[in-house]
């Protein structure tokens, strides 16, 4: 159902088509303004999206050097080299292999001494940007975007928070156990998302069907942060067609 008049729900089969589908949708906003200001997510679900990129503009066929990006969330305390870290991460999947030069990028440093400024400064950050054009989201299997849990304040901004024992028991099953996954972790706030321009959330995997139904239930429930997006006025949800028939949640 998903209330927003202007929301709009895409249905592709997972692979190929959705990272092919993920990857026009930003290089529609990067030929509108190729200086966009983006915010990218972790995690298992853009890898193709930003394999289609890197392959796009290894293939001179996008240009993904003028935008800025910045990142949504990572863990607390690690160093942006560390092998967990989101940072880590973003650099190595995407940016480095785009090519995007180190002054278009700022991402969330999850080891800052003064935790507190570096949350300021991030925002300050973002609306010295310009504020962002584009949020690419995943999506929590309780329904968290960035590491916005369950119950999180809608209107906060970029802050630390506890993880919740669900998204650290997937943390530690996607690491098969190698790491010890941090207690905090450190997100732009839902009020900072929901200020983007734009919204691209991405969803993939049968683990997802509750947080999504719930979506799809068009009620906002602080339950599920997910639900935050349906009063944005530009919201994409990219979805993989099984996920289609599953239920959605009404009340
Ligand atoms: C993590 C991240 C989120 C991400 C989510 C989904 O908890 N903090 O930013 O969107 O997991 O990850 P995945 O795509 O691996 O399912």
């Amino acid at each position: 159902m998903m209330s927003a008049s202007t929301s709009t729900i895409l249905w592709c089969r997972s692979g190929s088509e959705f990272s092919r589908v993920a990857a026009d949708h930003v290089a529609g906003l990067l030929a509108r303004k190729p200086g966009a200001v983006i915010a990218l997510p972790t995690g298992q679900t853009p890898l193709g999206l930003y394999a289609e990129l890197v392959e796009r503009a290894a293939a001179k066929r996008l240009s993904v050097a003028s935008a800025r990006y910045f990142n949504l969330d990572d863990y607390l305390g690690l160093s942006a080299d560390h092998p967990l870290s989101y940072a880590r991460f973003l650099r190595d999947r995407f940016l480095i292999p785009a090519g995007v030069a180190e002054e278009h990028i700022r991402l969330l440093q999850g080891d800052a001494v003064e935790i507190e400024a570096e949350c300021g400064d991030y925002e300050a950050a973002i609306a010295a940007a310009g504020g962002l054009d584009l949020a690419i989201l995943g999506l929590g299997t309780n329904g968290h975007i960035a590491f916005n849990e369950p119950g999180s304040d809608w209107s906060a901004h970029t802050h630390v928070v506890a993880l919740s024992q669900e998204t650290r028991a997937t943390h530690v099953a996607q690491t098969q156990g190698k790491f010890v996954i941090p207690e905090y972790g450190i997100t732009v706030g839902i009020a900072t998302i929901v200020a983007a321009r734009e919204i691209l959330l991405l969803v993939v995997g049968g683990a997802k069907a509750r947080a999504l139904a719930a979506l799809r239930g068009g009620i906002p429930d602080s339950k599920w942060p997910v639900t935050a997006l349906l009063t944005h006025r530009n919201l994409t949800v990219l979805a993989e067609a099984e996920l289609q028939s599953c239920s959605v949640m009404r009340g």
